[in-house]
């Protein structure tokens, strides 16, 4: 995956303070960002809180000795240049094709092929006044494209349409307009299943589905056709399409044979943590009753629960496509297991029926902060791969999806 380069202008608004935010969920992302910042805009914006985000001196001036072509390199450089937040001075600059000062010469002279994003932020006066109306219809008319300020209390104390949208809501507009869809369809499975007892009992497990909607993200986000199966109670991802929803282990069963015969993926990326057990009979006292979420069993008495063993679904997924070729990603969690316990675990999923590759972590490590959650990577006839961080593990996966040796492409990146 290579660094997308993201121009962002910033102009003088007190939502400029957003823009720090934004500035650093794009590098945290493996983005790499210049900055055109507006002299009101400093006002609000320290150079150093810019420089020490993105690593890079802040561009802010048009005549810069050393530097007269800024304009025109910023341009070229960038693959999308987003303006947040956008004041009505410079949405109205920008719609009548100014060009005295840095940000509005570069917005002027960058390609129009390119995405050209605008955040606007202003008082509820200011925005639906027909002037900053009629310069934003024509921006769009230019080929920009508007992140729509939300509503609300305004910095000014007034209530209504003005501030800028947040920064996780322009990330995602800016994801969306750099991707370039590959046709290649992967599923993804993420979250716990949930095995009813009665209607306010269950036996379900601790995950999260936080990894696997990372993991959903990040293949969106580089073009895969990605359709998500999430768990009722998971973490949701930002920008994958969840296609549908599971709580027990049979609704998550038939999800996936549904979606796997009715048309053709390459890969499976089997996240979820699936019970091995569903609830078959539930004696209280003398009496047995069959699992229902339509009832409250009494717990006046002795409760004993008979469970059955689940199918295992990840052995079942090639059959499902009726397609050798199908790459099986299951996942492996132990629980503070030592070394050999983990390899032991892993290895015996790896060679179990229609699994490719297994991708190991441990629950002790689970807590870590997604950069830094350890994932080791098994395939058959190679030594384990481990690797650092939920964004190698997805780049990792997209090799072996794609057909790359990932070592190779390590070696390439070393
Ligand atoms: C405290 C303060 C807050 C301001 N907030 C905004 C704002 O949110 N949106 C806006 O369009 N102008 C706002 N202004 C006015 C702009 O800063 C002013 O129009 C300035 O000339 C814009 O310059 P620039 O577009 O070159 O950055 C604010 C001014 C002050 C003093």
């Amino acid at each position: 995956m290579k660094p997308n380069k993201i121009l962002i202008g910033i102009t003088g608004s007190i939502a400029a303070y957003k823009s720090a935010e934004l500035i650093s969920r794009l590098i945290k992302h493996g983005n790499e960002v210049e900055v055109i910042a507006t002299q009101s805009a400093l006002k609000f914006l320290g150079e150093a809180t810019i420089e020490g985000l993105t690593g890079r001196p802040v561009n802010a001036s048009l005549f810069e000795r050393g530097n007269m072509m800024d304009h025109i390199r910023l341009a070229r450089w960038a693959d999308i240049f987003v303006i947040a937040p956008l004041s009505a001075q410079h949405l109205t600059s920008l719609a009548r094709g100014e060009a005295n000062d840095l940000l509005s010469a570069t917005a002027l002279a960058f390609e129009r092929n390119k995405p050209f994003l605008i955040a606007p932020a202003m008082n509820v006066q200011m925005w639906s006044h027909p002037a900053t109306q009629e310069n934003v219809r024509l921006l769009k008319s230019y080929g920009a494209t508007l992140i729509e300020p939300d509503e609300g209390l305004l910095a000014c104390g007034e209530i209504g349409v003005g501030r800028m949208a947040e920064p996780e809501k322009i990330e995602r507009h800016i994801t969306n307009a750099l991707r370039v869809a590959k046709n290649i369809s992967v599923l993804i499975t993420f979250g716990g299943t949930r095995e009813v007892i009665d209607g306010v009992r269950a036996i379900t497990n601790t995950s999260t589905g936080q990894t696997g909607a990372e993991l959903a993200d990040l293949f969106y986000e580089s073009g895969f056709d990605v359709a998500a199966i999430a768990a009722r109670s998971s973490v949701t991802p930002v920008n994958a399409p969840i296609v549908s929803q599971f709580e027990t282990h049979a609704d998550l069963n038939e999800s996936l044979r549904e979606r796997l015969r009715a048309r053709p993926h390459q890969a499976v990326i089997h996240v979820a943590a699936v019970s091995d057990f569903s609830v078959e009979a539930i004696g209280v006292g003398e009496k047995t009753f069959s699992p229902s979420a339509e009832v409250k069993l009494s717990s006046d008495n002795r409760m004993v629960l008979q469970l059955k063993r689940n199918p295992k679904i990840v052995n079942l997924l090639k059959e499902y496509a009726r397609d050798l070729k199908l790459k099986v990603i299951a996942f492996k969690l132990t629980k503070s297991a030592n070394h050999q316990d983990r390899e032991q675990a892993s290895l015996k999923l790896l060679n179990s029926p229609g699994v490719d590759f297994v991708v190991h972590n441990d629950l002790s490590d689970s807590e870590q902060a997604s950069h830094r959650r350890e994932f080791t990577i098994y395939s058959k006839g190679q030594p384990p791969l481990a690797v650092k961080g939920t964004f190698d593990l997805a780049k990792i996966l997209m090799s072996l999806i794609e057909g790359d040796s990932p070592r190779r492409q390590n070696e390439v990146q070393t």
